[in-house]
């Protein structure tokens, strides 16, 4: 029977993940169960330093607050199974004997393991990149997609004055949602990414159709495509247009989230919290598909291929153009 419910954030923050937490531990309280926050990740239950009960209070005005109040980290080496031993020693001598942990594809995998160590243990997905299977969106995707379309948005201000070309790294890590979904909200001419690919000659032909009605134009790249500045430089030469380039950066992990991750995150947890009480269900991961909220094995959405639909929103970017 499990009285004491652990939560932990890991990997990179994501804005709404403090709504996720809030929510985990207002609706554990209220069905009668102790919550624990272990601070920074899977990095803390190793150390065993940082673990605190959580009560309604202390939840109490962070659902509109970016990062996460009880930290994150990354510990690669847990996935080694002493390091992951010491982390269960760790929160047993706290009497803990559940776990939410809400992260993305690394955290999913540390949940699999203590699951499979006889931890009962859920999964949330929070990540910016979008980039998890069998879910429709991830905890703080739509607010780092509008922290961008904000800030291309006033790029445009300032290209368009100089006759420029804005060309603008986004994150996303391997995953190319934020960029085309950034691309379409800004009305891009371009948008470089992995399920795109990349084609020198044809950006370069949609740079030079836009300088013959416009006096701007974006390219939208997401994070580890290509050189931006190099990309720049052609542009520079080879068309009417000065280049600029923009790297977004980790401004697009902090902010405010948008009302639409609150939601999420929010139905997100109680669905956690459901699971693991109601149904005795351990191994799972939380996901939106469609308008509902619904429970599936971390190992299918680790192991699935529809990540995201990013070239179907191509064909729509296209057709815009
Ligand atoms: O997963 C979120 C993310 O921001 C990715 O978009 C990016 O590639 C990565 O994390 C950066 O990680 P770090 O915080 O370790 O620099």
């Amino acid at each position: 029977m499990i009285k004491r419910i652990g939560v932990l954030t890991s990997g990179g923050d994501a804005p709404g993940m403090n709504a996720a937490v809030r929510s985990v531990v207002r609706c554990a309280i209220a069905r009668g169960y102790e919550v624990y926050g272990i601070h920074d990740g899977f990095k803390g239950m190793y150390e065993g330093q940082n673990i605190e009960r959580l009560y309604r209070k202390s939840v109490s005005e962070k659902m509109g607050r970016g990062g996460t109040f009880i930290g994150t980290g990354r510990l690669p080496e847990f996935d080694q199974v002493e390091v992951r031993k010491k982390a269960i020693e760790n929160i047993k001598m706290y009497g803990i004997d559940a776990l939410v942990c809400i992260g993305g594809n690394g955290t999913y995998h540390g949940a699999l393991e203590l699951s499979k160590m006889g931890i009962p243990t859920v999964a949330i997905p929070g990540t910016i990149d979008n980039d998890i299977s069998g879910t429709d969106f991830t905890i703080g995707f739509d607010t780092a997609l509008n922290t961008a379309v904000e800030a291309v948005d006033k790029l445009r201000d300032t290209s368009s004055s100089h006759r420029r070309c804005s060309v603008v790294e986004v994150m996303g890590r391997d995953c190319g949602d934020l960029a085309m979904w950034t691309a379409i909200a800004v009305g891009a001419e371009c948008v470089i990414c992995k399920e795109t690919g990349y084609d020198l000659q044809e950006i370069l032909d949609n740079i030079n159709k836009a300088a013959k009605s416009k006096n701007h134009a974006i390219i939208i790249v997401a994070e580890h495509m290509i050189d931006v500045n190099e990309l720049a430089k052609v542009v520079t030469e080879k068309t009417p247009f000065g280049a600029r380039t923009t790297v977004l950066g980790y401004i697009q992990r902090g902010g405010n989230p948008t009302a639409k991750d609150r939601v999420l995150a929010s139905e997100m947890g109680v669905k956690a919290i459901s699971a693991l009480v109601d149904d005795d269900l351990t191994g799972v991961c939380v996901a939106q598909q469609g308008h509902d909220i619904v429970t599936m094995p971390i190992e299918d959405a680790l192991n699935g291929d529809d990540v995201s639909p990013v070239l179907e929103k191509y064909k729509v970017f296209k057709m815009l153009w």
